[in-house]
């Protein structure tokens, strides 16, 4: 059956009657009906074709045809679980292995990044012997239970911060407390890190691990500070406890100049925990953990089993190892890097126009655009940017926001997008912020007519 054989207004009347409302939809005032995808276009039921800007799970690209025949070729001949014998696991393992730091050389396979910064958590409780975590603010590490706990994005909306949970500032050097005028914000946040650490312990709180996004997305698409991790590392080392960078959106190539987002921190930063998820599978549901021998072999102490049913099975090893054939083959990470110097370029170009742009940060293909109401006190643009993304919409081009303001331009599009496709958005984006500027000016005249 095909896939748009069903009225627009039909399948969002089924929508609303069949699935929770939870399950928020794109633009709810005017839902997309996605019904194809290919490279770093998707296509509505009437053929309409939208550059994705957002869609960083398609990391090579919508239905990358590499990664579909991986796939089907693994489908027609094998799928179980891992215990038994198979080298598509090994593989891949050894595969991530050659893109990792030596340490970061044992490797659990899952379904998703939610699994993958579980066990993490488990990882970092059962090698520590304790059992607090500190983490980012505004931070989202996923939507089991254990997540929700370590998520301050969606526990300030529902019971609250656990006690074993503890929150440091985001290292936001253009809103947060140490901004770029700072001599050392990486030392400064960091110090920060110590003080909850300390606060914590003099509750006679233990510290089992800090969790962090390389680059907090939902935070507002943050660069912390370079020197920032390793600092970090120190302190929550020293408290016993462990480092977790979740690569989850930001892996594989995404920032350009480095396979991983947390080697941005300096050469030689090694985290004790990576968590891995949404590219590495290009859609297929896969997650990964890589870790240290002495954390891998603190958690087999327990003989206790780690068993997932379908993690790590012949054919998403086989779709992992195809997503890191194209991104080498095509040199995707090199691509991401000059696509996202050329797109910040366009956009600082922008900033220079329109009084609204009052950050541009990025790396490769993860860039953020901070909107302002006013340059000085940085107020975020929460419904400007609203409007801007919903206009975007109406020309084709899929574009969210993030960050605690909901006024961040998010940039993370599959990493096939084009030089051609950042000329077309950002002017797009430019016609469309001249109109709302004249609409300011005519009204602001209006008001001042008698
Ligand atoms: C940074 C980060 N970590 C973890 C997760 C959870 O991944 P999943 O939705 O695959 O469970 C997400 C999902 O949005 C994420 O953005």
């Amino acid at each position: 059956m095909a896939a748009d054989r069903r009225a627009k207004t039909d399948t969002l009347s089924l929508r609303r009657r069949l699935l929770s409302s939870s399950c928020r939809l794109f633009f709810p005032e005017d839902p997309v009906k996605i019904v194809r995808g290919q490279g770093q276009y998707l296509y509505d039921e009437q053929g309409a074709e939208y550059i994705d800007c957002i869609n960083n799970v398609a990391h090579v690209g919508h239905c990358h045809p590499v990664v579909v025949q991986a796939a089907h070729d693994q489908n027609q001949v094998l799928n179980t679980n891992s215990r038994f014998l198979h080298d598509n696991i090994v593989d891949f393992a050894q595969r991530l292995s050659e893109t990792l730091p030596e340490k970061l050389c044992v490797f659990y396979f899952l379904n998703s990044g939610s699994e993958a910064n579980d066990l993490a958590l488990r990882l970092a409780r059962q090698y520590t012997g304790h059992q607090d975590v500190v983490v980012l603010d505004h931070a989202y590490h996923g939507h089991l239970s254990s997540l929700i706990d370590i998520s301050p994005y969606k526990f300030r909306d529902l019971d609250g911060q656990k006690e074993w949970v503890h929150v440091a500032p985001l290292p936001d050097t253009y809103r947060g407390p140490y901004r770029e005028d700072h001599p050392n914000p990486a030392e400064a946040y960091a110090t920060e890190v110590k003080r909850v650490i300390t606060r914590a312990q003099e509750k006679g709180r233990e510290i089992a691990a800090f969790f962090a996004e390389s680059l907090p997305s939902v935070g507002g698409q943050i660069i912390p500070p370079a020197g920032y991790f390793p600092r970090v590392a120190e302190h929550i080392r020293r408290a016993g406890g462990v480092f977790v960078a979740d690569e989850i959106q930001v892996g594989f190539g995404r920032v350009g100049k480095h396979f991983w987002a947390f080697q941005l921190q300096g050469e030689d930063f090694v985290p004790d925990i990576v968590t891995m998820g949404k590219s590495i599978g290009n859609g297929h549901p896969l997650a990964c953990v890589a870790t240290t021998q002495a954390v891998a072999r603190a958690f087999e102490a327990t003989g206790v089993e780690y068993f997932n049913t379908f993690g790590g099975s012949p054919v998403s090893c086989a779709v992992g190892l195809a997503v890191l054939d194209v991104v080498e083959q095509q040199q995707l990470q090199a691509h991401a890097s000059c696509v996202g110097s050329f797109l910040m370029e366009l956009l600082r170009q922008q900033k220079a126009k329109h009084p609204i742009i009052g950050d541009i940060r990025g790396t490769g293909l993860f860039v953020g655009v901070d909107l302002v109401r006013d340059e000085a006190t940085r107020t975020p643009a929460t419904e400007e940017a609203e409007y801007l993304v919903s206009r975007l919409k109406e020309n084709y081009i899929l574009l969210s926001t993030d960050g605690p303001g909901r006024n961040v331009l998010k940039f993370k599009p599959p990493m096939c997008f084009s030089l051609d496709n950042a000329l077309q958005v950002v002017t797009k984006m430019d016609a469309i912020l001249t109109n709302m500027e004249e609409k300011v000016r005519s009204c602001k005249t209006l008001r001042l007519q008698p």
